[in-house]
């Protein structure tokens, strides 16, 4: 079993039969959090990633069944070279590390992104770790690495044109089920919840299409500070909102 941390309390104000099968976050503030600390950007990408290890565990005690997390956007490329450097150093870092831990525990890790600009030490890393553990029957962790939804959305109507175009299919054949199938996401439901830290109240890029209902829940915590704790308190605000889907409150 996975070591625990803080969050005791808070689990007790969980209801365990109403988890969300599917956890999306977007990873956020690794950046101010070490400027507030006056401490250079790669510090908190490394606090970053201790952060990731606390909340896979979290969530696999959750009973979670999808974590996706955000890593690396196709945007992210913008940044300095030092720190786009240090950030994929960082990832292998953490997939090498927890590979062992991660395969122990049952855990299956897939990628979401475009792997061709992956750098190919990192790509061959996570390649492996998926190799390793695609017949785990555990917590799926999906690594959104170098990855952008309008690109996904891109490649998946491509794919559904290539197939119009062959024959195989006829344009009023094309169904959401269809589409979604060339989506990353084409194994898994569409995230409950989505959470975002570091109080910024934007998706930038991220699952554009699944998260058409989740439920958002943004934490003022920059990403370093986000643990079990904080983890059990977003599922808790998550219990409490009432989900429509446009319909209305029955009774
Ligand atoms: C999240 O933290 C990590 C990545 C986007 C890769 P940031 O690096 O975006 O930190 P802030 O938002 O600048 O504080
Ligand atoms: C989103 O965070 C991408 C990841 C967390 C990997 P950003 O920090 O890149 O997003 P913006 O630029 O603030 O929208
Ligand atoms: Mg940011």
């Amino acid at each position: 079993m996975w070591k625990k941390d803080s969050g005791d309390v808070q689990l007790k104000n969980i209801d365990m039969k109403r988890i969300p099968r599917h956890l999306a976050i977007i990873m956020d503030g690794n950046g101010r959090w070490a400027q507030q600390k006056g401490l250079p950007r790669s510090v908190g990408h490394r606090a970053g990633v201790e952060a990731l290890r606390e909340v896979v565990r979290g969530s696999d005690e959750l009973g979670i069944k999808y974590l996706t997390v955000y890593a690396f956007s196709t945007e992210n490329w913008k940044r300095p070279q030092s720190e786009i450097g240090i950030l994929m150093s960082l990832l292998k870092e953490y997939i090498r590390k927890e590979l062992a831990e991660l395969h122990a525990n049952n855990v299956k890790i897939c990628i979401f992104g475009q792997e061709e600009d992956i750098p190919k030490d990192v790509l061959k890393a996570y390649n492996e770790a998926c190799e390793k553990t695609k017949n785990n029957t555990g917590l799926v962790l999906n690594v959104a690495l170098n990855y952008g939804s309008r690109i996904e959305i891109l490649k998946a109507v491509k794919e559904v044109a290539q197939e119009v175009q062959s024959g195989a299919l006829n344009v009023q054949q094309i169904t959401e089920e269809i589409f979604e199938k060339h989506l990353y996401t084409k194994d898994c439901p569409d995230p409950e919840l989505l959470v975002r830290t570091s109080g910024e109240m934007r998706l930038s890029n991220y699952l554009l299409w699944q998260a058409a209902y989740s439920e958002i829940v943004i934490v003022n915590e920059c990403w370093p500070d986000f643990n079990r704790a904080l983890l059990f308190e977003t599922i808790r605000i998550f219990q409490n909102r009432e989900r429509r889907f446009g319909g209305v409150k029955e009774g």
